[in-house]
């Protein structure tokens, strides 16, 4: 594999598809390749999984089925465009990948972030992001972002309990996985996050 895979995670609200407009035209300046993408979703049929996770209406929904759907949308991702775009040389930028099953469904809903990574490590074939960036912020802040925006979803209508759990799990992961995972307060403003990021980038790539 010879292109470059960055994730962006967060909590819901932490403003990581304004930073990943940001990266993409800086890397796109640079003569990059970009293939963006985001998770639940980036091909048709993930995209049709995306609907079912985040329907409102499905309140039964276990959370094995939530956590087996998510790695479905995810499989179906990674064989159709994220491998490919690897192998052809390309920058790839996701919008979320297997870190946010490993914190909201490992940790937030305790389903144990072993299990999760396993079924993950199925549904990826192993690829994993060279560099992740987390973009840290408090829970509350986070929703009431979204809460301005848009109608919020089946996730975004969880306690706010399961909101910190989320905003937790991002700080204890990226403990564990110091050397690819990096942290930046996303309290800052636009322009300082998309420096800290690019800093970074440029660092990994020279
Ligand atoms: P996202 O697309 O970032 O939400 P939005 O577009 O509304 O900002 O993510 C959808 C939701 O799915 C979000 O609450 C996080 C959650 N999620 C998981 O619980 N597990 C996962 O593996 C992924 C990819 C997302």
């Amino acid at each position: 594999m010879h292109g470059i895979f960055i994730s962006m995670e967060g909590p819901d609200g932490s403003g990581k598809s304004t930073q990943l407009e940001l990266l993409k035209e800086y890397l796109s300046k640079k003569g990059y390749e970009i293939i963006v993408t985001r998770e639940p979703g980036g091909t048709k049929i993930s995209e049709a999984v995306r609907e079912i996770i985040l329907n409102k209406e499905y309140t039964e929904m276990g959370y094995m089925t939530e956590a087996l759907l998510y790695a479905s949308a995810r499989a179906q991702l990674v064989s159709e465009v994220i491998k490919p775009a690897l192998d052809a040389g390309k920058a790839v930028i996701s919008d979320r990948f297997i870190d946010s099953s490993a914190v909201y469904q490992g940790m937030a809903r305790g389903l144990g972030v072993e299990n999760v990574y396993k079924i993950n490590e199925f549904a990826t074939q192993g690829v994993m992001p060279k560099l992740t960036i987390h973009l840290d912020l408090p829970a509350k802040v986070g929703i009431s972002r979204k809460n301005d925006q848009k109608e919020l979803d089946r996730m975004e209508l969880e306690s706010m309990e399961f909101h910190e759990r989320v905003a937790e799990g991002y700080r204890k992961l990226a403990l564990l996985a110091p050397e690819r995972i990096y942290t930046i307060d996303a309290t800052q403003t636009i322009e300082a996050i998309h420096k800290q990021i690019v800093d970074k980038i440029d660092n990994i790539l020279s």
